[in-house]
């Protein structure tokens, strides 16, 4: 049968799953027959969804939608609202410092074509998601960090400015008189933004923004700003966005592993589940000591989320059944 007959006549539910192998011509000898690929058929409605309790930053991303913006302006919008908040202290201005007492911002943003920019390590620059959407858009880099994070921005027009509160400064002096130096390790320092979004097109985009674990070494770099760990997005698939002990999410690159399970039929809850098993797993005992999280997302609109202890919560804006739109917090305790 020819693919287009074959594309034709094949019959799908919103979401079906058919082999590569059955859709592809293959004539060398690599073996697709396990790989799978959904299609989607139904209009997807447009979504927001993002780590933690939320409600101001996903609200912006729906408005941004509303007004015609892309899933990619819905994630960046939405993250600089919590990189404004100076009560969010695991985000943006107002976040805890390292342990020598300087704010370190890192974020990543990637679009629909699967693009991806990247900041690490920026000081004095408060809205690092939109250096990362620069940083994408304008430059032929994927990742910039440091100085020179900061140095591009202030080229872009970006504003220097000091990040450290007085509530931080004084929580960071408090932790200098106990910790001997030693970076907290625990399951309640971490609040890093993640969001998903889906547009009115049904294109799907995402961003992750953080001031990272608090009171970490200079120089210290975790999971938010880096592909595939603390995002990933495919928009034939979906996306995912992880929360917490950057350092075991980089080690199971969890974003990209929910992503890909997904595309192998998996619901974002299962995705998401699987992907906190094997960082517990990894980690032997360890994860008694530390939280990670995971949202997902995928292309009918399906949601899915998991952590490892009770206290990760995330925010959903979506239609409801009654074709309202409303914001709606989920505490996972
Ligand atoms: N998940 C944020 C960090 O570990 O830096």
């Amino acid at each position: 049968m020819k693919r287009r007959n074959f594309l034709k006549k094949a019959t799908v539910s919103s979401l079906s799953i058919v082999t590569v192998s059955s859709l592809l011509n293959c004539d060398n000898n690599i073996n697709l027959s396990d790989k799978t690929i959904p299609i989607i058929k139904t209009k997807i409605k447009p979504i927001v969804i993002a780590t933690w309790n939320v409600p101001n930053a996903t609200e912006i991303a729906w408005k941004t939608i509303q007004k015609g913006g892309s899933s990619l302006d819905a994630a960046e919008q939405g993250c600089r609202v919590e990189e404004a908040d100076i009560n969010n202290q695991s985000v943006g201005k107002g976040g805890r410092p390292d342990r020598d007492g300087n704010v370190t911002l890192d974020a990543c943003i990637m679009n629909k074509e699967g693009d991806y920019g990247a900041v690490t390590c920026v000081e004095d620059i408060t809205h690092v998601i939109s250096v990362a959407r620069k940083v994408m858009d304008n430059t032929p880099h994927v990742i910039l960090t440091g100085y020179g994070a900061k140095q591009f921005a202030i080229s872009e027009g970006f504003k220097a400015e000091n990040l450290l509160t007085d509530k931080s400064k004084k929580d960071w002096q408090e932790w200098q008189k106990t910790s001997k130096y030693k970076p907290i390790i625990n399951i309640e320092n971490h609040d890093t933004i993640g969001m998903l979004a889906i547009d009115e097109k049904g294109d799907i985009a995402g961003g992750c923004t953080t001031s990272g674990l608090s009171y970490k070494m200079a120089g210290r770099v975790g999971d938010s700003a880096i592909i595939g760990s603390g995002l990933f997005i495919d928009n034939e698939i979906g996306g995912a966005t992880a929360t917490g002990m950057g350092e075991e999410v980089l080690k199971t690159v969890g974003s990209f592993l929910i992503v890909e399970l997904m595309r192998q039929g998996k619901s974002p809850q299962q995705a998401c589940e699987e992907a906190v098993k094997r960082v517990v797993q990894k980690s032997g005992t360890r994860y008694k000591d530390f939280q990670v999280g995971f949202i997902a997302l995928n292309k009918s609109g399906e949601t899915g989320s998991y952590c490892i202890h009770e206290g990760f919560s995330y925010q959903v804006y979506k239609e409801n059944e009654n074709k309202n739109y409303k914001s709606e917090y989920f505490n996972k305790s």
